[in-house]
């Protein structure tokens, strides 16, 4: 176990003043470049979701990141994945809302009825820094009437208190 942690740790990138000035920005980018990390990344949050008494209906994954590690964990766990997208991307009927991110604001958005009120959902993502996505993204599932039983990501940038935002509970994989 520690010895994943590790080594995926190992392989996140730091880029001081990224996108801008006084961020410290922690890229993922180097554990998806390495087949047996990623494969560790995915081990670890499947193992987390099924560690829990209740196993969940859906895979809610964020744009953009979170794209990239949301849909491998429902297929793992046979499942179904519903993404969260900025506003503007999804077409149809949506729910909408807004939220601040850590160097701007964004308005999220889900397919109307992609989720159904008795479903119980595991929201995923690549990293929380304020928390103001995971809060929005579990407040558009809310709005579904379906119950959130984790908020998970890859990344969680521990001085922000992000998770203090976060209405479900919250596990990250590596932690700053
Ligand atoms: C980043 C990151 C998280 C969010 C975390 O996404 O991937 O989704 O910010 O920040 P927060 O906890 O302060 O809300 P970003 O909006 O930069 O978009 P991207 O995934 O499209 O690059
Ligand atoms: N890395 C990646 N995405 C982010 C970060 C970060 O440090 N902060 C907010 N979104």
């Amino acid at each position: 176990q520690l010895d994943r942690i590790e080594k995926l740790k190992s392989l996140v990138s730091t880029h001081q003043n990224f996108p801008k000035p006084g961020v410290t920005f922690r890229n993922i980018f180097p554990i998806l470049q390495d087949p047996s990390a990623f494969t560790d990344l995915i081990n670890l949050i499947v193992e987390e979701i099924k560690s829990k008494p209740q196993l969940p209906d859906i895979i809610v994954g964020l744009d953009a990141r979170g794209f990239l590690i949301a849909p491998i964990v429902a297929l793992r766990l046979g499942i179904a994945f519903v993404p969260v997208r900025k506003a503007g991307k999804l077409p149809g009927n949506v729910e909408q809302v807004s939220y601040k991110l850590e160097y701007g604001e964004d308005t999220l958005e889900i397919e109307t009825g992609s989720i159904k009120p008795d479903q119980n959902v595991v929201i995923v993502d690549d990293l929380i820094a304020l928390g103001g996505t995971a809060s929005a993204a579990c407040r558009l599932v809310r709005k579904m009437s379906a119950t959130i039983l984790e908020c998970i990501s890859v990344i969680e940038l521990v001085a922000l208190n992000g998770r203090r935002k976060i209405d479900a509970p919250v596990f990250s994989v590596l932690q700053y």
